[in-house]
């Protein structure tokens, strides 16, 4: 686990309007009529959003975790409250709140943290830590950052490093890619149960609903686990630019996080030159197995 985002800070501290939002997530996971709505888990999450619309009128939306017997349509509670408050209208979020009832201090999933980002990344995110509502303060932004460290020129690379590189873009021509016009070849590296280390290759597919796309690092990753290598995890991908904060999607990092709270990432970028990261720096505070 990495640590946790923001700072700690007491209910009673917080503005009058940040107060009203957790009361919603507190609401939204404590109701009654929303644990139908979570009867694959049992695990209520809720969400707050306080959101400015054209106007410049403000408005708070709740939401909750609405689960699917098929867990891929289910949709987080940050994701329920975010949608409502978007379709509204109201689209620059200012104030967002999260409580997973049955864990608190857990945070966003990478799914709702790629959502999120994109109707604010200056919007104070506050995640409830316990039943007292105090929270951990940060930033949305903070949930999906970019890599710290400075490329490396192809002519620096390891030979092995040249040889992942020269794979990932050559690779990255088979994409199917009509929709979203942005190809992707990712190659995850890693481990057996007897050791032996093997490298799978995906490409980003996309599909016309938009929602049942994959993109090249899930491909790779679970091709990997079909073929039961799951264990030293590490990934490639090609990137359009490595320097970019979340230069790989947040539903790619949520992945990744399932076979361990850290993973080396190198970034390649069209300039064929590499930045090395990990899944703790791209998904800090993650959500994760130990969770449920
Ligand atoms: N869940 C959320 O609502 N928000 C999160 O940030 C993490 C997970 C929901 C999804 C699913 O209904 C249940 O919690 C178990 O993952």
């Amino acid at each position: 686990m990495t640590n946790p985002l923001g700072t700690f800070t007491r209910f009673s501290a917080l503005s009058g309007l940040e107060q009203q939002v957790v009361d919603l997530a507190c609401f939204g996971a404590e109701s009654s009529a929303h644990h139908a709505l979570c009867f694959k888990s049992d695990f209520p999450v809720g969400a707050g959003v306080l959101a400015v619309n054209a106007a410049g009128e403000s408005k708070a939306f709740a939401g909750g975790n609405v689960e699917n017997s098929w867990f891929p349509p289910t949709i987080c509670a940050e994701r329920t409250a975010a949608t409502r408050a978007a379709f509204e209208g109201y689209k620059q979020f200012r104030i967002v709140s999260v409580f997973c009832r049955k864990y608190p201090g857990g945070s966003p999933c990478g799914l709702c943290r790629q959502l999120l980002v994109q109707f604010g990344r200056d919007a104070v995110l506050l995640n409830i830590v316990d039943h007292d509502r105090n929270v951990r303060k940060a930033l949305v932004g903070d949930l999906l950052p970019g890599a710290s460290s400075a490329p490396i020129a192809f002519a620096d690379l390891s030979g092995e490093e040249k040889k992942l590189v020269r794979r990932a873009n050559a690779l990255k021509t088979r994409s199917h890619v009509p929709y979203s016009k942005r190809p992707r070849a990712a190659l995850f590296v890693c481990d057996n149960a007897s050791g032996k280390r093997r490298v799978f290759d995906g490409v980003s597919d996309d599909n016309a609903s938009y929602g049942g796309s994959a993109l090249a690092e899930t491909v790779a990753m679970r091709t990997a686990r079909t073929a039961g290598f799951a264990r030293n995890a590490s990934l490639v991908v090609t990137v359009d630019d490595t320097k970019a904060v979340n230069p790989i999607e947040g539903e790619c990092l949520q992945v990744l996080r399932e076979f361990g709270a850290d993973a080396p990432i190198m970034l390649v970028g069209l300039d064929r030159s590499v930045v090395h990261t990990t899944l703790a720096e791209l998904l800090p505070d993650s959500f994760g197995p130990e969770a449920l």
